[in-house]
Order: C-alpha cells, then sequence, then structure tokens
C-alpha cells in the first residue's frame, strides 16, 4: 500500500474551510493508504511560542482532529517532536541544503519581510525539516496546498541529491497528493475569497453558538437583486455556497427561489445559514471538549501514533546512516 503524509500546524483551530477542505479528504485516505498524520510542533518553535501555552495548543489541534474524524486506528496520528529519528534525518539532510537555495524560498521572503526581528536559521531550513518529516517515512504522496509546493520540491531535489551523493536509493521522490474532483473551496464571510486564518473571515469549529451567530449576520452582502433571474454577486454567491455545505437541499431550493424573484431577505437567509453551521459544528465542538478533558484516551493515541512513526522512521533512519557510512564499533 501507498503511504500519504501530512504535517498540521500546531497553531490556531479548525475552521470550516479545513473541516470540509483538508480534512475530508484526510478522512477518506485512512482507507486507502497507509497514512501518517503529525502535528509538526517542532515547525511551531520558530514563532518562539510561550512554554505555558505550547502544550495546550498541540492538545487543542490535535483533540479538533480527533473529533473531525481522524482514526487513530486507521493511520498514525502522532506529534512530531515524539519521534527523535525527525531530528536526526534533518542534521543529515542540512549538509545538502544549501543556504543561497532556502534563502531563494518564498515562504522565507515571506516571513523575513513579515518578521525582521526574528530571522532565525530555523526558519531558513522549515523546508529541511519538513523534508525530513516526509522523507523519514517515505511517504509517496503528500496532500499540499499551493503555499507548501515549493517545499515538496525541496524535499525531491533533497531526495535526489542524497540517493546521488550516496549512490543508493533510499529516498522516494514524493508526490503532491491530487484529489478527484479537487479541495472544496470554503468562501470566507468577507467576500474576499477563501475562507482562512490569517485573513480572518473564518468560523471555527469550536465557535459557540452565539460566536457564530454573530459573524454570519454581519457577513457582507449587497442591497439586493433588482431583476429577476439575474446572476448572483460574489459575496451571495458564497452565502449560497455555505448554504449548500450545511443545509438541506429543500432549503437551498427555497432561497434560490426567493433569489430568483426577487424577494429574498437576507437576514432570513443569514439567520438558516447560521442555524445549519450550529448543527454541523456544535455536536463537533461537544466531542472536542470531551476529548481535550479525555487524558488518558489521548495519552494512549499519541503512545500509540508514536509507537508507529518510530517503527517506520527508525528503519529509514538505519538505511540512510548505512548509506552516509556511519558503522557500529
Ligand atoms: N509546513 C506545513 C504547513 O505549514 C506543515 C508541515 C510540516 C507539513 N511538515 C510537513 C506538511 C510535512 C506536509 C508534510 O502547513
Amino acid at each position: 500500500m501507498e503511504t500519504v503524509l501530512s504535517g498540521i500546524r500546531s497553531t490556531g483551530h479548525l475552521h470550516l474551510g479545513n473541516y470540509y477542505g483538508a480534512l475530508r479528504n484526510f478522512v477518506k485516505m485512512q482507507n486507502d493508504y497507509n497514512c501518517f498524520f503529525f502535528i509538526a510542533d517542532l515547525h511551531s518553535l520558530t514563532t518562539h511560542p510561550h512554554p505555558d501555552d505550547f502544550h495546550a495548543s498541540v492538545k487543542i489541534i490535535l483533540s479538533e482532529y480527533l473529533a473531525a474524524g481522524l482514526d487513530p486506528d486507521k493511520c498514525a496520528l502522532f506529534i512530531q517532536s515524539d519521534v527523535p529519528e525527525v531530528s536526526e534525518l534533518y542534521v543529515l539532510l542540512n549538509m545538502l541544503a544549501y543556504k543561497g537555495e532556502m534563502e531563494r524560498t518564498a515562504s522565507f521572503k515571506e516571513k523575513v519581510r513579515l518578521n525582521p526581528e526574528n530571522v532565525n536559521t530555523g526558519l531558513l531550513t522549515y523546508p529541511v525539516l519538513m523534508a525530513a518529516d516526509i522523507l523519514v517515512h517515505r511517504a509517496n504522496y503528500v496532500p499540499v496546498g499551493k503555499d507548501q509546493e515549493q517545499h515538496l520540491e525541496i524535499t525531491r531535489v533533497l531526495a535526489r541529491r542524497f540517493n546521488n551523493m550516496y549512490n543508493c536509493d533510499v529516498f522516494p521522490e514524493p508526490q503532491s497528493f491530487k484529489f478527484g474532483s479537487g479541495p472544496i473551496k470554503v468562501p470566507g464571510l468577507d467576500g474576499n475569497g477563501k475562507m482562512g486564518k490569517s485573513e480572518g473571515n473564518g468560523i471555527y469549529l469550536y465557535d459557540d453558538e452565539k460566536t457564530i451567530t454573530k459573524k454570519v449576520m454581519r457577513a457582507v452582502t449587497d442591497s439586493g437583486p433588482t431583476e429577476p433571474n439575474s446572476e448572483k454577486p460574489v459575496v451571495i454567491e458564497n452565502l449560497f455556497t455555505l448554504l449548500k455545505l450545511v443545509s438541506e437541499p429543500s432549503t437551498v431550493d427555497y432561497f434560490e427561489e426567493k433569489w430568483n424573484d426577487c424577494s429574498i431577505r437576507y437576514g432570513d437567509l443569514k439567520k438558516q445559514l447560521a442555524e445549519d453551521i450550529c448543527k454541523v459544528t456544535l455536536p463537533i465542538r461537544e466531542k472536542i471538549d470531551s476529548i481535550y478533558n479525555d487524558e488518558a484516551f489521548l495519552h494512549r493515541v499519541t503512545s500509540e501514533g508514536r509507537d508507529k512513526a518510530r517503527a517506520s522512521a527508525s528503519a529509514t533512519l538505519a538505511l540512510a546512516k548505512k548509506a552516509v557510512g556511519f558503522r557500529a564499533f
């Protein structure tokens, strides 16, 4: 069976865009591939999170992924820092990564621009650590968004360079995982494209009813249709897209009709949308809480995940070290 791997950022909460996008696909992949999913807590150290908040942020995102459908019995779900083989491979790969090519990485340049006061070398070699994550399991596929494509390309370069330098074929070159229909694009509430964390236009699975209602009622609209059966402007189309994700088809049809005969009232549409979003998210929110408070369960999940990941990682690392020339005395 082929191997799929994905790292999960350990900061922030899951929003509806994640839920209907990447997460849905992860849940499906669990059945068809040998899956490794992990919380990338080492990567998050580049921004120097406070030690008092560090563990809780990992625990929150882990609880949210579990509540939203990742099944630790079907995949290896683990914490990156629980697998020291990753850091060891990172050291080996760093010897093959050149300063110039790291400096030319788009994500590095962007981070330098945004935080000129914290240009640490962990940031510079962020793609090397990511390559170690992927190559240590000899993953075949990595589902990545546009912003991570270049990191995956660097991973292929490092795999190729290692294999050439040491005249071996330890590392396969990972490909980006393409979904049949492409990931669903969930629009934000501000009329500005995709729902995202940095955009501040998101609804989080962990939002309570009041917050969700407030966010939806504040969504951008226009002054309403002036001609029957007219095309919808983007901001209105976005509300319908969200409605299609969370509501019954009959509800969508009802508001389509109201749009088409110009009798639509955006207040009613938003009220319905908020209600239906809550119907989806509130049970997940309860699950997040119960998982977050179940220390025994989280201990079991992370221990089993770590064991599966270390078994795979240590086998690869042994091959890599042998190729480099390490020998036992
Ligand atoms: N860099 C990825 C992100 O910001 C997270 C990540 C870390 C990752 N290691 C990975 C993704 C390995 C895929 C494979 O989203």
